[in-house]
């Protein structure tokens, strides 16, 4: 593992610093000279990337474009758990072509998970030849530089990295007013037989427990109200750190520690059945500000794809997990990860999925269909599952989980619940969006829109649902829907 010291990252603000003079010599008025663009795929650990890089962006002078073809250099951070993922870069890549053509001094870059697999790089390198720059999740930190030679010297730079890198003291942008995303650690050590993730992200590495303390502490000065802690597996959190007992270095201590700055909520993801232990269910049952909600992908519900999955427990053991943790914490709402079509899977185990989750009844779940990834050991494992019959238990998987999801919002009606608001709904800027503690989608109204002093309201008899990003609503819950439940404000908090 290579720690990327503060050392470098004053190595890489020279490099800020000479585009950021250039950039103001050549700056006409408020007109910076490049505005740039982020797109953003896949998990929130890309999404945490990705402010990473716009922070990065910022300290050089540069702007976000108000629109993609506003933008003279466009980023966009990859993907490459499934295969739909990958096939929207392409398409994407296609459409920009055009613009390039339109305007030649268009940078381009591409990162992310998917420039860890070199047959991308090298399609990339004959059939888009007009892309700029590429580089791997664990380069980030070298954006400065990297930009300053596309932009001084080679007008392209192929540069990813093959060693696990772990850098602190990068600037942030935030995208969200109401979450913090915090990385605490990188990488996986699992080997999940069907995912990728371990051979593009690297080992995993835990940030130090001050370091994850620090920033969490930051984010609470500048007014978060909820953290969400990210990990590809948070629950083997602090195995590769020293083992001191002065300072929490396992997840359910950091956890404990993040609970006790006093932020408002605290968020988590993901978590593996495998390593959940005691401590951390009581840790959660512990600290009201933790969510009241846990995610644990359970995968599939046969106990022989998950040893062909490799995933180190048992149905058995999945279903003690969720009754301890409910028994601790009344009230816990738990979403998981389900994969239907993994390499042999007979109708016998399928029809153990659909059990498990008529035994569980998951509040929400996430559910794939299988995707062959290259370089991985299922991709070699006979018994591949026909497109017809995998999307036929896709449906019937689907359908069992709408019933539950709306289940589980029904019995959440005539209940008052503090909201903290993401911002308004997508479909309707009357009504505003947020999630409960435990991680309910609610979409409420205001009744009257005099409950809302003077700077949450817009002329036209709106809430002003940006505005009003993060901060508390106790709303009453009136009616449920499979993804979310409608409500009506009856006041806001803070
Ligand atoms: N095919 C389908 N789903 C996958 N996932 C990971 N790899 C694959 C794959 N090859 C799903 C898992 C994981 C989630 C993030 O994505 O369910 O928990
Ligand atoms: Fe992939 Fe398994 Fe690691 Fe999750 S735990 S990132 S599914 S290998």
């Amino acid at each position: 593992m290579q720690i990327i010291d503060r050392l470098e990252i004053e190595r890489q603000n020279h490099f800020v610093e000479q585009i950021r003079l250039d950039h103001r010599s050549q700056n006409a008025g408020d007109n910076p000279v490049i505005r740039y663009s982020i797109r953003t795929y896949g998990c929130q650990l890309n999404e945490n990337d990705s402010e990473k890089l716009a922070g990065q962006l910022h300290q050089m002078g540069f702007l976000p474009a108000e629109t993609l073809s506003d933008a003279n250099l466009i980023i966009l951070n990859t993907c490459s758990v499934r295969e739909n993922a990958d096939n929207r870069l392409f398409g994407n890549l296609g459409r920009l072509k055009q613009q390039k053509k339109d305007n030649p001094d268009l940078l381009i870059a591409i990162c992310g998970c998917m420039m860890k697999q070199s047959a991308h790089v090298e399609r990339i390198k004959h059939s888009y030849p007009f892309v700029n720059l590429v580089f791997g999740p664990q380069d980030i930190h070298k954006l400065p530089e990297m930009l300053y030679t596309c932009l001084y010297h080679q007008k392209k730079l192929y540069s990813v990295g093959d060693q696990d890198t772990l850098a602190e003291g990068l600037p942030i942008l935030r995208s969200r007013k109401f979450r913090a995303l915090v990385s605490i650690m990188y990488g996986c050590n699992n080997y999940c037989t069907y995912c990728i993730v371990p051979y593009t992200r690297g080992r995993e590495r835990s940030r130090q427990p001050e370091e994850v303390l620090a920033e969490v502490r930051a984010a609470v000065a500048d007014g978060y109200q909820e953290v969400m802690l990210l990990g590809q597996n948070v629950n083997s959190y602090g195995k590769d750190l020293e083992n001191r007992s002065d300072r929490p270095a396992d997840f359910a201590r950091l956890l404990a520690a993040v609970a006790e700055t006093g932020i408002y909520r605290i968020r988590f993801m993901t978590s593996h059945p495998k390593d959940i232990s005691n401590r951390l269910l009581e840790t959660i049952a512990r600290y009201k500000n933790i969510e009241s909600h846990l995610h644990l992908p359970i995968q599939s519900g046969s106990n022989r794809i998950l040893e062909r999955m490799n995933r180190h427990y048992s149905r058995e053991q999945f279903i003690d997990i969720v009754q301890r943790a409910r028994a601790l914490r009344p009230g816990l709402t738990i979403s998981t990860d389900i994969i239907v079509g993994f390499p042999g899977e007979q109708e016998d185990d399928f029809a153990q999925t659909l059990d498990l989750m008529n035994i569980v009844r998951f509040d929400s779940a996430f559910t794939f269909q299988y995707s062959q990834r290259s370089g991985t050991p299922a991709a070699k494992m006979p018994g591949r599952i026909p497109e017809a019959v995998m999307s036929e238990r896709f449906r019937r998987l689907l359908e069992l989980q709408n019933r539950h999801s709306l289940e589980s919002n029904q019995a959440m009606i005539g209940r008052k619940v503090e909201v903290l608001i993401e911002g308004p709904s997508q479909t309707d800027a009357a009504i505003l969006s947020g999630r409960t503690a435990c991680n309910k989608l609610i979409n409420f109204r205001i009744p009257d829109l005099n409950m809302l002093p003077e700077p949450y309201r817009l002329n036209n008899d709106q809430p002003n649902g940006r505005a009003l990003e993060g901060h508390l609503a106790k709303v009453h819950l009136c009616r449920a829907k499979t993804f979310s439940i409608e409500g009506e404000m009856e006041m806001l908090l803070l």
